[in-house]
C-alpha cells in the first residue's frame, strides 16, 4: 500500500501543516501527527476527505504510458537505417571523423540547408554500396559523451547498434580506449563493433602495432584472423570513409534491424533547449513508429503537440520514421535528454501526465522530509 508523510500530505493537500495537525487531534490522531510520521493510504485519504479532496491513491492502478512490448513476430517489419555511435580515446580524431561523414553527406544532398547541430545526422549510402536488404542510410549520434548517454545507459537502454571504435595509428590503444573495450565487452550480444584506425595519413602512423596492441585487449581483428572488421582512415583527407559506410552497413545488414514504421511514436530526446521564436524544442531519435504534425508526444513530466520537426541540414520534414532523428518545436515545457517520447492520444497524455506529475510531487515531498530528517538528525548528533 501507499504510504505518505504528515509533512508531505499537507504539502500535497496544499495546506498549512499546523492546520493538518489540528484536524488529526480532533481526529484522535495526536499520537501521528508529528510532521515526518509516515500515515499508510487509508488515513491519508481519510484526512484529504476532511479537506473536500478526493484523493487518487493506488500507484499501480493509476494510468501511465509505457514503451511498446517486443514485436511478436520481428521478422514482418521493415527495416531501419542503423543507429551508430563513434568512440574513443581524447584527440584520436572523433569530431574531425563525424565532420568529414557530415560534410560529404551534406555536400551529397539536394538543396543545400544549413546545417546544425542536433545530435545526430544521416548519411545516405552510396547506391554503390546499397546492401539488398536496403541498409540505404546510416545515423550516426554526435558526442556520445553527453548527458543523453550517460542517462539512457544508467536506465539500461540500448540504443546504439554499432560502434566506431576509433583508435588514433600514432598514438595506439589509450585508457579512455580500455574503457570503450569495456563496454563493449558488456554489451556484445546487442552492439556490433567496427574499429576505425584514424590519422593514417601521418607520417607516424604504426598499424601494425595497433593491431597488436587491440590483441592485447582481447580484440582481435578480422586483418589479424580475428571476427571484429577493421578500416584504415583519415577523418582528415577522407580516406577509407567509403570503406567505413561499407562495412557500417555490412554489419546492419548481418544485425538485421528492424522496427515497426507505423503506430505510435516510441523514441528518445537526444538534445533539448529553448530557442527564440520556437519556444522549447528537442531533438527526437524515433525507434518506432513515424513522428509527424500534430502528434501529441510525452517525455517525463513534459508533453508537446508537435509543430515543425527539421532534420539536421534544417530542412523541414513532415514525416520521421524509425531510425531518424529531427528537432521537434511543440514542447509546453522543456524535456530532458535521455528521456522516452512516447506517442499517444491527448487525452490519454493528459491523463499520464497527471499522474507522472502527482508521482514527482510525492517524491519531491518524500525527499524534503528526508532532507529535513537527516538535517535534524545531524544537529542532534
Ligand atoms: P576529443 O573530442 O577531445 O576527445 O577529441 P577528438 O577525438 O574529437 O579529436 P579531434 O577530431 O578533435 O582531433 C584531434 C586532433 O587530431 C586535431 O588536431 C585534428 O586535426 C587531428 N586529427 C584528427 N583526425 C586526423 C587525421 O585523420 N589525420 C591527421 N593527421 N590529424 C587528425
Ligand atoms: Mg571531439
Amino acid at each position: 500500500p501507499s504510504t505518505v508523510s504528515v509533512g508531505a500530505l499537507a504539502r500535497l493537500l496544499n495546506i498549512r501543516l499546523e492546520d493538518l495537525q489540528e484536524k488529526m487531534y480532533h481526529s484522535g490522531m495526536e499520537a501521528q501527527s508529528s510532521f515526518d510520521h509516515v500515515l499508510t493510504s487509508d488515513y491519508a485519504v481519510l484526512l484529504a476527505e476532511e479537506f473536500g479532496r478526493k484523493p487518487i491513491v493506488n500507484d499501480e492502478a493509476a494510468f501511465d504510458l509505457y514503451p511498446p512490448p517486443p514485436h511478436p513476430n520481428p521478422q514482418s517489419l521493415p527495416n531501419r537505417p542503423p543507429i551508430v555511435t563513434i568512440m574513443g580515446h581524447v584527440d584520436h580524431g572523433k569530431t574531425t571523423l563525424l565532420d568529414t561523414l557530415r560534410s560529404s553527406s551534406v555536400a551529397q544532398g539536394e538543396a543545400g540547408g544549413i546545417t546544425q547541430h542536433i545530435g545526430a545526422f544521416s548519411v545516405p549510402v552510396p547506391s554503390s554500396l546499397a546492401n539488398e536488404n536496403g541498409v540505404q542510410s546510416i545515423t550516426f549520434l554526435d558526442t556520445p559523451g553527453h548527458a543523453a548517454f550517460s542517462a539512457m545507459r544508467a536506465r539500461g537502454a540500448h540504443v546504439t547498434d554499432i560502434i566506431v571504435l576509433v583508435v588514433a595509428a600514432d598514438d595506439g590503444v589509450m585508457p579512455q580506449t580500455r574503457e570503450v573495450i569495456e563496454l563493449i565487452k558488456k554489451d556484445r550480444e546487442k552492439v556490433s563493433v567496427v574499429v576505425a584506425i584514424n590519422k593514417v595519413d601521418k607520417p607516424g602512423a604504426k598499424i601494425e602495432a595497433v593491431q597488436k596492441a587491440l590483441l592485447v585487449e582481447d580484440i582481435h581483428l578480422e586483418e589479424m584472423g580475428g571476427d571484429i572488421p577493421a578500416v584504415h582512415v583519415s577523418g582528415l583527407t577522407g580516406q577509407g570513409l567509403p570503406d567505413l559506410l561499407d562495412t557500417i552497413s555490412l554489419l546492419a545488414e548481418i544485425q538485421d534491424i528492424r522496427a515497426e514504421a507505423s503506430g505510435n511514436v516510441f523514441g528518445y530526446v537526444l538534445e533539448s533547449k529553448v530557442v527564440q521564436g520556437l519556444g522549447p524544442i528537442a531533438t527526437v531519435l524515433v525507434l518506432r513508429g513515424a513522428l509527424e504534425p500534430g502528434a501529441h508526444i510525452i517525455c517525463g513530466t513534459h508533453q508537446a503537440r508537435v509543430r515543425l520537426m527539421q532534420d539536421s541540414n534544417g530542412q523541414t520534414v513532415k514525416h520521421a520514421s524509425p531510425g531518424m532523428a529531427v528537432t521537434v518545436s511543440g514542447w509546453k515545457s522543456l524535456p530532458n535528454a535521455g528521456d522516452e517520447v512516447l506517442e499517444a492520444s491527448e487525452s490519454d497524455i493528459k491523463r499520464a501526465l497527471v499522474n507522472r506529475k502527482r508521482k514527482l510531487d510525492i517524491n519531491t515531498a518524500m525527499a524534503d522530509v528526508e532532507a529535513i530528517n537527516a538535517s535534524r538528525q545531524q544537529e542532534r548528533e
